[in-house]
């Protein structure tokens, strides 16, 4: 797979072209969580957490990175509060951030981004850096429309 640029401002771009729709899901997601390490700067992890329906629980997707939690209940967490409120965290500093949970003790900072299928939360996007305040409001906006598009695999 080609890109010429695996600039963030090329993200939504490059997303559009790797994702095929004929593919299970699992398959596009696994690229993605790569093209998002690419994309960012200082990205310790990157992937994804998928809801359970039933549970109300986030299990551990496709990721790029250090082993991380796999069970991260809606409302616990940056992650779990993300896919509770179907809102952006952008979190600069994460031992700032009451109820953080630390997968890595190296990350810092970090982002994460509801998935919305038909006003349910089918997962999240999550990128960790070892980097203190590594995102910000332009990073919010791509990965909000990164959003959207991934949801149209669901
Ligand atoms: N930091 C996240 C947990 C996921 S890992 O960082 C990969 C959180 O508090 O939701």
């Amino acid at each position: 797979m080609n890109f010429d640029s695996f600039k963030k401002t090329d993200l939504v771009k490059n997303i559009t072209v790797l994702i095929d729709k004929n593919i299970p899901l699992v398959a596009n997601l696994a690229n993605i969580s790569r093209l998002l390490e690419e994309s960012f700067s200082n990205v310790l992890w990157s992937g994804f957490y998928l809801t359970d329906e039933v549970g109300k629980v986030l299990y551990l997707g496709p990721f790029q990175g250090p082993l991380a939690c796999t069970t991260i209940p809606f409302g616990k967490g940056v992650c779990g509060l993300s896919a509770l409120n179907k809102k952006t965290y952008v979190v600069p500093n994460v031992h700032e951030f009451s109820g953080h949970i630390a997968c890595s003790s190296l990350s810092n900072s970090e982002i994460v981004v509801p998935i919305i299928k038909n006003n349910n939360v089918v997962g999240v996007i999550d990128i960790d850096s070892k980097k203190f305040n590594n995102f910000n409001e332009e990073d919010q906006k791509i990965l909000e429309e990164v959003a959207l598009i991934i949801s149209s695999l669901f």
